[in-house]
C-alpha cells in the first residue's frame, strides 16, 4: 500500500500594534490586546536602560497592570540591556529563574520592555519556558521597533557566535509605543532610519520615494514623519516574514538582509565599535553601487540612494572596508564566505535592479567590488566630485 500523505498549515496571528504612552491608565491598548481566563499571570521584564531613562516607568507599569480586570500581576524586573545580556547566559538564566519562581505558566503572559538584545534574551527565555509562553514585545530603540522587533527571532550568543542559541517564535503581540522611541539620544534614533531605507529598497519604491520627499524632516528627525518611518518600516519588515514565503528562514534568500554581508563583516573586524547601522549604511551604499556597475540599477538610482544615505547622515564608507585578512586580501570580502556558511548552502546575496526591486545572485565580482570601494572612498574622502545627483 502506498503511504498517506497530509500537509497541513498551521498558522500564526501576529499582532503588531502601534500606541504612545502604552502604560498610562487612560491608554485601553494592552487591555483590549490580552485575553484572560479571568487570573492571567503578568510578568513584566524591563531593560534597565529603559528603566533609567524613564525613572517612572517601573511605577507606572505596575500601577496599570494592578487595574487591569482579570489578571494577576506578578510585577516587574529589571535587567541590564544591551548586547552584554546576550554574551553570557546569565540573564537568560535569571529569566528562567524567575518565570520559575513565579508560577508563571501557559495562560500567562511575559511582557517585555526593552532594545533588540534584551528582546532577544527575554524571547528566548520565554519561547523555552514550559515550551513557550505568550510573549508581549515592547521594542524601545528606532532599530527595533522599525526591523528586529517586530520579527520572529531571539536569541543569545555562544561559542563566540552570534545568536548561536534561540529560536523562531511568533510573540504573541508587538507593541510600538512610540514614548520610547522619542526617549532616546539622537543617534539611536538615526540608527533606525537605515533599516527604514534598506527596506524601502528592497520592498517598497513608494516608501523610498517618500523618505525623498520628506528628508529634510526626517534628517533633523522631526516626531511626526520618525513615527510614520517607523510604522512603514514595521509593517514592511513584518509583511515580508508573514507574506514573504519563508518565516523561519529555512531558504538561502534573504531580502531583509540587503547590505547585510558587508555590514556584518565591518561589525566583527572593528570588534562591534562600528554599529551596526553605521555598518549597514555602508553596506547598502556598497551594494547599490555594485547594483549600478553591474548594469542593473540605472546610475541616477544609485546616485539617489546615495544622496539619501548622506542626508540623513549614514556613513557610505568606513577605514574597515581597508582592512586587509591574513592572506593580503580585503577582509571585508571574507564576508561573503561568511555569509554562504551562514546560509548553509549556496550565496545568495540581494541586490537592486530598481527602487523597491531585488533580485537574487549566487557571485559577486572581487575586482568590481574593489572598484566600487575605491568609488565611495573617493567620493567621501572629498578626493572626488559627488555626481550632482547625489550630493546632499
Ligand atoms: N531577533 C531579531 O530578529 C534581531 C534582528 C536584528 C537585530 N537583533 C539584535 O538586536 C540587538 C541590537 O538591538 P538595539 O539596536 O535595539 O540595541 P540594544 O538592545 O543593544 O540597546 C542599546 C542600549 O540602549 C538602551 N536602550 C534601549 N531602549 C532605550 C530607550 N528607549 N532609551 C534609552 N536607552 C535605551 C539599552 O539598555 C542598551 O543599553 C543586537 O543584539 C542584534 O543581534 C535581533
Ligand atoms: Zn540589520
Amino acid at each position: 500500500m502506498q503511504g498517506k500523505d497530509y500537509d497541513i498549515r498551521i498558522t500564526s496571528k501576529h499582532r503588531v500594534r502601534f500606541t504612545r504612552d502604552a502604560f498610562n491608565l487612560d491608554n485601553r491598548l494592552l487591555i483590549d490586546l490580552l485575553e484572560t481566563n479571568g487570573q492571567a499571570k503578568v510578568l513584566t521584564f524591563i531593560d534597565q536602560g529603559v528603566a533609567d531613562a524613564f525613572p517612572e516607568l517601573q511605577t507606572q507599569v505596575e500601577n496599570y497592570m494592578e487595574r487591569m480586570p482579570g489578571y494577576v500581576s506578578l510585577g516587574t524586573i529589571a535587567y541590564q540591556g544591551g548586547e552584554d545580556c546576550k554574551r553570557d547566559a546569565n540573564t537568560l538564566q535569571t529569566a528562567w529563574d524567575a518565570i520559575e519562581k513565579a508560577g508563571i505558566d501557559r495562560h500567562s503572559y511575559i511582557i517585555c520592555i526593552g532594545g533588540g538584545a534584551f528582546l532577544d534574551v527575554i524571547g528566548l527565555a520565554a519561547a523555552t519556558a514550559h515550551r513557550g509562553i505568550r510573549l508581549v514585545r515592547f521594542p524601545t530603540t528606532a532599530l527595533s521597533q522599525d526591523d528586529s522587533g517586530v520579527g520572529v527571532k531571539n536569541g543569545i550568543n555562544a561559542y563566540g557566535k552570534k545568536n548561536f542559541l534561540g529560536t523562531f517564535a511568533v510573540p504573541y503581540a508587538v507593541v510600538n509605543d512610540f514614548t520610547f522611541l522619542h526617549g532616546q539620544p539622537e543617534t539611536e534614533r538615526r540608527a533606525g532610519l537605515v533599516e527604514a531605507v534598506k527596506v524601502a529598497l528592497v520592498k517598497d519604491a513608494g516608501f523610498f520615494h517618500w523618505i525623498e520627499d520628506n528628508i529634510e524632516q526626517l534628517s533633523v528627525l522631526h516626531p511626526h514623519t520618525l513615527e510614520e518611518t517607523v510604522e512603514r518600516s514595521a509593517l514592511l519588515h513584518a509583511s515580508h516574514i508573514a507574506y514573504g514565503g519563508d518565516p523561519f528562514e529555512t531558504g538561502s534568500s534573504r531580502p531583509l538582509d540587503f547590505g547585510h554581508w558587508a555590514a556584518h563583516k565591518m561589525e566583527q573586524l572593528t570588534d562591534f565599535e562600528l554599529t551596526h547601522a553605521d555598518a549597514v549604511g555602508v553596506g547598502v551604499a556598497l551594494d547599490s553601487l555594485y547594483s549600478w556597475k553591474t548594469g542593473r540599477l540605472d546610475e541616477d538610482s544609485a546616485m539617489r540612494i546615495l544622496r539619501v544615505l548622506k542626508q540623513l547622515k549614514l556613513p557610505t564608507w568606513h577605514a574597515s572596508l581597508e582592512m586587509k585578512a591574513d592572506d593580503g586580501t580585503r577582509a571585508v570580502f571574507k564576508g561573503l564566505d561568511e555569509f554562504r556558511e551562514h546560509l548553509g548552502g549556496q550565496l545568495t546575496v540581494l541586490l537592486l535592479k530598481d527602487l523597491g526591486k531585488g533580485e537574487d545572485v549566487h557571485a559577486m565580482d572581487r575586482d568590481l567590488l574593489e572598484e566600487c570601494i575605491d568609488w565611495l572612498e573617493m567620493h567621501a574622502s572629498g578626493r572626488a566630485d559627488w555626481p550632482q545627483s547625489a550630493e546632499a
